[in-house]
């Protein structure tokens, strides 16, 4: 093989496994010569190979670029014959509702970034006193925040872990490790991870159902602690994930009074205590507790920090074992990102950008709300949240969501079905989670009257959809509706020459879906819309008539155009090209009765 091939065979395997990633700049031709020991024109030619291949892109005046790796239809899946996990319900997909995490993009990291600036001045004297309870400036931020907010915290109790994964993880066996228990029992639907963390310390999960209406049956828990002495209560007083819903106040008290006269431990997760969407955050079990029964564990990766990895726990009789479990696995939590946060709580700063998020999450709740009631078959219960960005929607019988999600990931779409969030084999089948902080109203509801259809479909024929469809064979059953014509790992951007003088290049590429009908000839369909900075995009008029009974929607077919602004978040792209002929697409939806249309 030629010098050049051989370079050209390095990038495109860095380009292929990820390591130089879409937007990356090429090293220069000079370094690629150094690095690798070639001459100017071998380095030229492979790049040239790279180039023709669509690797890399030349980029005037600023080298060459890499583009990314050829089309992937989705993100890497399990084996086909193996289920779908959390792990696979990434952000790649247009329209990722499964994903667990919040949208990054709704988080303001300005004052974050501020605060860890200047936290970082401190530094070297931080350094001095550190140690595994964590740093002294941020559990005195959190007692306060706590007292302020109706719960007393001792001086002692805080203790700063990695996330609340890890304070979760600390309590579980701590808990096993005092207790000698067997088994927990776990409020469900329940946050997936618990079961994994259970497992892993070899202990059984119990299940004891909460029903999003009516609360926690009492009697019954009160019975099963009984029959099975677990070790502790792992519950979501507030916000409960999936499902959203918190216990009132009198049922708290009573849950805390009920570990008290059985002795195990209550262990809260009480992660999305900041993302109330009511007046204000809810007392956590904490507040109930007198004699040291709950173990609590929160964070700020869902609000104020994700990615500094910060949370903590309230360790209650457990400190002793706590800590020592803390210093032999982890010894302690990064310092600067602990620094940063107590500055940003000492300044004050947080409760503006938690209040626009809040915001955000409650518009967007009730634009998903509103769409799913319009297009979802009669029978499906939405929940309403009281926090978090997580909804539950139960489906009517006879749909299996495990089975439906294939198919919805063919079409760019996917949600976490509801057996991820049981342990047991008899779990619900006909529920799911949708994660609305990444449902954006201007630009997917085509997606929920996709979705929707998809139901319908399934529900009309259910036994054919028994042994669910390889995602990858991109068919299932008849043909599909939606056959995209761009990759599921693209992301909308704008191309650099959208800021310059010269026209816009490459294809227009699609952020948006809208749903067509079938029935428009070929032509209109391919029409993609250019880039509303183009054709000067002012205006998104989109009106809803109620579609007749008789009509049908699996006519519609998905189609995709250019980047649009968003309610009040994005606006739309300014750009100094002025195109000669402007020209503009209108396509409309009869069979959903949705017409869209650019102006
Ligand atoms: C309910 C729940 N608890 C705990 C966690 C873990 O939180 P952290 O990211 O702070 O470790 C998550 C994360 O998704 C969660 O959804």
């Amino acid at each position: 093989m030629s010098k050049s091939l051989h370079l050209a065979q390095l990038f495109r395997y860095a380009i292929e496994q990820g390591h130089l990633v879409r937007g990356d700049r090429m090293p220069s031709l000079r370094k690629a010569c150094q690095d690798h020991q070639v001459s100017l024109t071998t380095a030229q030619r492979a790049y040239d190979q790279l180039e023709r291949e669509n690797y890399i892109a030349a980029v005037p005046r600023s080298g060459f670029r890499v583009l990314g790796r050829p089309d992937k239809p989705h993100p890497a899946l399990p084996p086909a014959d193996s289920p779908i996990g959390m792990e696979h319900l990434t952000t790649a997909l247009p329209m990722p509702w499964g994903c667990p995490f919040m949208n990054s993009s709704l988080i303001n990291t300005t004052p974050m970034n501020k605060a860890l600036t200047q936290a970082l001045k401190d530094y070297r004297t931080a350094l001095i006193s550190h140690d595994t309870d964590g740093h002294d400036g941020l559990r005195r931020e959190l007692a306060l925040r706590y007292l302020t907010q109706g719960t007393r915290l001792e001086g002692e109790e805080l203790l700063i872990t990695c996330g609340c994964m890890e304070a979760l993880s600390l309590a579980i066996r701590a808990v096993a490790n005092v207790s000698a228990c067997r088994s927990m029992l776990v409020v469900t639907p329940a946050f997936p991870a618990i079961r994994q963390q259970l497992e892993q310390v070899g202990l059984q999960m119990l299940e004891a159902d909460c029903d999003p209406e009516h609360g926690l049956d009492m009697a019954k828990l009160e019975q099963q602690i009984e029959q099975h002495q677990p070790g502790a209560l792992i519950v979501m007083a507030n916000f409960q994930h999936p499902v959203g819903r918190t216990l009132p106040d009198s049922q708290k008290a009573a849950l805390v009074e009920l570990a008290d006269r059985h002795r195990p431990a209550i262990i809260e997760d009480d992660t999305y205590r900041e993302l109330y969407l009511g007046e204000q955050a809810p007392l956590p079990l904490k507040a109930f507790d007198q004699r040291g029964t709950v173990l609590h564990c929160s964070s700020f990766s869902k609000s104020l920090a994700p990615g500094y990895r910060v949370g903590w726990i309230a360790v209650s009789r457990y400190r002793d074992t706590i800590r020592g479990l803390k210093l032999y696995s982890s010894l302690g939590t990064p310092l600067p990102s602990q620094m940063a946060l107590a500055r940003l709580l000492a300044s004050g700063h947080q409760e503006e950008m938690l209040q626009r998020l809040r915001h955000t999450l409650r518009q967007r709740l009730t634009a998903l709300q509103q769409q799913l009631a319009e297009h979802f078959p009669v029978g499906t219960r939405l929940i309403t949240p009281q926090g978090g960005y997580v909804m539950w929607l139960e489906l009517p019988h006879g749909l299996n969501t495990s089975q439906l999600l294939p198919m919805a990931m063919q079409q760019g779409i996917h949600f976490a079905p509801s057996p991820l969030f049981y342990a047991r084999p008899d779990a619900p089948v006909n529920a799911l989670r949708l994660n609305f902080s990444f449902y954006d109203p201007l630009r997917h509801g085509s997606g929920i009257i996709l979705l929707a259809e998809l139901i319908k479909r399934y529900l009309l024929k259910p036994e054919r959809h028994d042994v669910a469809p390889d995602p990858r064979a991109g068919r299932f059953g008849q043909p599909y509706l939606f056959r995209p014509r761009r990759s599921y790992t693209a992301c909308a951007s704008v191309p650099r020459s959208t800021y310059s003088s010269s026209p816009p290049t490459g294809m227009p590429r699609a952020i948006r879906v809208t749903l067509m009908p079938r029935s428009l000839n070929s032509s209109a369909i391919m029409c993609a819309v250019t880039s509303p900075s183009a054709v000067k995009l002012v205006a998104i008029t989109t009106s809803c008539t109620t579609p007749s009974s008789t009509r049908s929607i699996n006519l519609s077919r998905l189609t995709s155009c250019g980047p649009m602004p968003s309610i009040g978040e994005i606006r739309p792209i300014n750009t100094k090209y002025k195109p000669s002929k402007h020209c503009a697409c209108s396509s409309t939806s009869k069979s959903a009765g949705i017409s869209t249309t650019h102006s």
